[in-house]
């Protein structure tokens, strides 16, 4: 699709993965609408970009009402770019469920990962199915693919979302609303650490966000379906879905 001139709604754009789209899409020539929590970060990307904002909490109804409004009187936007999400590090055995300081819990974790994008796309895909045009795009995790120990319910909501996405994508073939799914690995932004451990693995090496953003950007002017980075990550992809057993051995062996 082309990106000059058109209109952006970007949740997560306060940080990391969503900061560089906002940055990259504007870079392209579009219109931004920018969400996230942090109502000065949030102004900092306003700033870089030219983008308007809605400071708002996703996993709280008004919060999600506010930014389907926003976003409907934008005017409504070519392209949604659900990249907001929070992250939880807990195994199963032992696990309670909440957060050490008892901010977020596994509700949230649902909510922001999982229900606030299939809820803002049920309030905003009527007026983009009218128009006959636009691109949703959802950000799911390598997690939600091939599963991590000690991210079950992370990787859970990740894969919820990716189903949902292949399912809307199959909904709306030929209406001219498409749907591309992001898979990023593992890169560099503070998710690690507000997800209650910082990554610690020495492989694989975190990529740049702005690099995740590069790549989207050429898949939507692709009009991909889907976009892993780094690509490599298509290996065990491919590796899981074609010989689990494999995979399953490599995977105790390497972590
Ligand atoms: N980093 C990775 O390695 C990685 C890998 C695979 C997938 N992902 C996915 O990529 C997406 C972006 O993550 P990131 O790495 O960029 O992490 P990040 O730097 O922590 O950014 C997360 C963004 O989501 C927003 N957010 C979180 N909870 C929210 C809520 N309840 N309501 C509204 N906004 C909320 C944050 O807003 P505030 O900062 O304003 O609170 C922030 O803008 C997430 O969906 C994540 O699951 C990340």
């Amino acid at each position: 699709m082309g990106l000059d001139g058109s209109r952006a709604l970007i949740t997560g754009a306060s940080s990391g993965i969503g900061r560089a789209i906002a940055l990259a899409l504007a870079a392209d020539g579009c219109q931004t609408l920018l969400t996230g929590r942090d109502s000065q970060r949030l102004a900092e990307v306003a700033a870089e970009t030219g983008g308007r904002t809605v400071v708002a909490d996703l996993s709280e109804p008004d919060g999600l009402g506010r930014v389907a409004d926003a976003a409907a009187s934008f005017p409504l936007p070519d392209l949604v770019v659900h990249a907001a999400g929070i992250g939880r590090f807990e195994r199963m055995a032992g696990g309670t469920g909440v957060d050490d300081d008892g901010t977020h819990d596994d509700g949230t974790l649902l909510a922001t990962n999982y229900l606030a994008p299939v809820r803002l796309t049920r309030a905003l895909l009527p007026a983009m199915l009218d128009r006959g045009s636009g691109r949703l795009v959802f950000v799911g995790s390598i997690a939600g693919l091939l599963g991590v120990a000690g991210e079950s319910e992370y990787a859970a909501s990740k894969a919820a979302l990716g189903t949902f996405a292949a399912s809307l994508r199959a909904e709306l073939s030929g209406s001219g609303v498409g749907v591309t799914t992001l898979i990023p690995g593992v890169v560099d932004t503070p998710f690690f650490e507000r997800r209650g451990l910082p990554y610690q693995r020495r492989f694989p090496r975190p990529v740049p966000a702005a690099r995740v953003a590069t790549a989207l950007l050429r898949a939507l002017d692709r009009e991909q379906a889907q976009v892993v980075v780094p690509g490599w990550l298509r290996v065990p992809i491919a590796l899981q879905a074609c010989t689990p057993q494999v995979y399953s051995r490599l995977a105790g062996r390497w972590g």
